[in-house]
């Protein structure tokens, strides 16, 4: 497999990146990573040498580099992570919000469309949500479940709902067969 992960400095990404490299280490994973204020190399150092390891600075948006990347390394595999992602910064400015996380998957979904060309066999594009598009709960009510409805209560989380809904018409529109 040639995994392309996206936001692969982040908090998250950063644990997803070494567990895949130390642990397939026969697969190859790309980590793309604009290197935001949320991206931090200093958290893969113990792996930025390994062989099965490539690193590429840029931005998920970026339709050019995306496609190079697609090209380069024959990606097979997507998990898509890269986001602005936090609350506060999503009120204080939204817009980011808006071109990152909606244009920027947007992108990363019509590049891998055109890249696997109808031939999803043995291909993947895993997208990480998050529990706020379904906004809040009542205190001592019920928890959510999986048939919660959509309910994103900040920019940030409209905007992840907004990803979620692209990523789920893309797959029907386009794999379901
Ligand atoms: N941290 C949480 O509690 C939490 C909970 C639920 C879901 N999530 C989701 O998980 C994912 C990762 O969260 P995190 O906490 O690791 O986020 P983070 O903010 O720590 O990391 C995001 C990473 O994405 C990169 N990035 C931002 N914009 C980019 C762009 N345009 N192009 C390329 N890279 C870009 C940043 O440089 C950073 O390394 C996000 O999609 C987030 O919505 C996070």
């Amino acid at each position: 497999m040639n995994i392309l992960v996206t936001g692969g400095a982040g908090f998250i990404g950063s644990h997803v990146v070494r567990r895949l490299v130390t642990k397939y280490p026969d697969d190859n994973i790309i980590n793309l990573d604009a290197l935001t204020y949320a991206g931090n190399l200093e958290n893969l150092k113990d792996i930025q040498t390994s062989p099965n390891y490539t690193f590429v600075k840029g931005d998920i948006g970026d339709e050019t580099l995306v496609t190079e990347i697609f090209n380069k390394y024959n990606i097979t595999h997507v998990v898509h992570l890269a986001a602005e992602s936090h609350v506060d910064r999503s009120i204080k400015d939204p817009l980011i919000f808006l071109k990152t996380n909606i244009l920027g998957t947007a992108n990363l979904l019509q590049v891998a469309k055109k890249y696997w060309a109808g031939n999803y066999d043995g291909k993947l594009f895993y997208h990480i949500s998050t529990g706020e598009v379904y906004g809040s709960l009542e205190m001592g009510s019920d928890m959510f479940t999986e048939t919660t409805p959509y309910d994103p209560r900040s920019p940030y989380s409209a905007s992840k709902a907004s990803s979620d809904h692209l990523v789920r018409a893309f797959y029907h529109t386009y794999t379901c067969r």
